[in-house]
Formats: structure tokens, sequence, C-alpha cells
């Protein structure tokens, strides 16, 4: 069994994150949710802990089961850090090593295999800001995977911008893992 850090930001896309949490989960792995403030506005924490059966973590004030706080303990243990969705906000946090929240926090905290899947509005996609913090990614060894060539995205526009779909994500995650953990 593996330790899964599943990071979830503030897109429309967010609500996937449950169903790669729920399936990750019934996979047999453990699955700890961390969102990001935004995230909150779009997926319900009750949720997310419900199909993963641990607590979310979404602010520094809610660490406090142990001394060791949250972000530093589950960064300890995961076996995979991945982020579904991941918005070009936290993309950016993530290149620049900004640490505002916990799951910025913990993407410098951790040393586990990087899986991020974006998921934005095209325009946001290909805007020379992001695509540069993505080549930062990809240049430091963490995996970028997606967004979805083409599609209809929520912002009623079509092109590249959606996430990548959830059985394709959980192939990702459970391929990052140790063989020995599968
Ligand atoms: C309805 C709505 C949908 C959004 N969807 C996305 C999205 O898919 N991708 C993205 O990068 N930002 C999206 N945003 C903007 C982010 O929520 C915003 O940039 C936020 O600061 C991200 O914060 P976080 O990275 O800390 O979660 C959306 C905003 C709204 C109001």
């Amino acid at each position: 069994m593996a330790t899964v850090v599943l990071g979830v930001c503030g897109s429309i896309a967010a609500y996937k994150a449950a169903d790669v949490a729920s399936k990750l989960t019934r996979a047999g792995h453990e699955v700890h949710c961390v969102c990001t403030p935004t995230a909150l506005h779009f997926v319900a924490p009750l949720t997310l802990m419900t199909l993963s059966r641990h607590p979310v973590i979404s602010s520094f004030e809610e660490e406090t089961d142990n001394w060791v706080p949250a972000h530093i303990a589950l960064a300890q243990k995961a076996n995979v850090f991945a982020v579904v969705p991941a918005s070009a906000h936290s993309i950016a946090c993530f290149a620049q090593g900004f640490a505002p929240n916990v799951l910025t926090s913990l993407y410098l905290a951790n040393r586990a295999p990087v899986l991020i899947f974006p998921a934005m509005n095209t325009q946001m996609w290909e805007h020379p800001a992001t695509q540069r913090n993505v080549q930062m990614l990809l240049k430091r060894g963490d995996r970028v995977i997606g967004p979805a060539e083409n599609g209809e995205l929520a912002c009623g526009t079509c092109g590249k911008g959606r996430l990548v779909d959830v059985d394709s994500i959980v192939s990702h995650i459970q391929q990052a893992l140790p063989a020995t953990l599968l």
C-alpha cells in the first residue's frame, strides 16, 4: 500500500479529484487530500474526506494532531505527490518556490515523485508565464501530464486546457509508485 498525497487546487475541475481519491483508495492506497484555500470553493472537504477515508488538510491551523506539522509529516511519508487539478496559480507557486499555503509548502518539503495535472482556460495555459513555469517544473524532474489537447472548457470556449481524464490520472499515479507498493 502506498501513500498518495493528492493536492487539489481552485479549478472548476476540482470535483474530479474526488473520483481520483475514491479510485486510489479502492485500489488499496492511503490517500491524503490537501486542498488550497480556493479549492474549498469548488469541492467540499467532506466529500474528499469520506472518499479518501482521511482528514483533509487545507490550512496550517488545522495541523493540530501531531507536534510535527502535517505538511511536513505528510511530505515525509508520501510515495507520490500528485496535484489534481493544478491551477496556473499553484503551478506558478511550485515553480517559483512560493509557499503561501499547505499545498505549496508541502511541495517544497516533498521528495517523492511529483505529478502535476493542469486544468485551465486555454489562454491561461498558453501564456508565456505559465509555459515558463511549466518548463521550470519539467527541468526539475516533475512530471506535467496534460492538459488535454482539445475539448469544451467551463468558460464556454473550446481548446487545450481540460484536465486529462480520471482513469488516465489514476493510472499515471499508480505507475509512479514504487513497484513494491503496488
Ligand atoms: C469559476 C472559476 C473557475 C476557475 N477555474 C480555474 C481553472 O480551471 N484553472 C485555473 O488555473 N484557475 C481557475 N480559476 C482561477 C483560480 O481559482 C485562481 O487563480 C486561484 O487563485 C487559484 O488558487 P490556488 O492555486 O491556490 O488554488 C477559476 C476561477 C473561477 C471563479
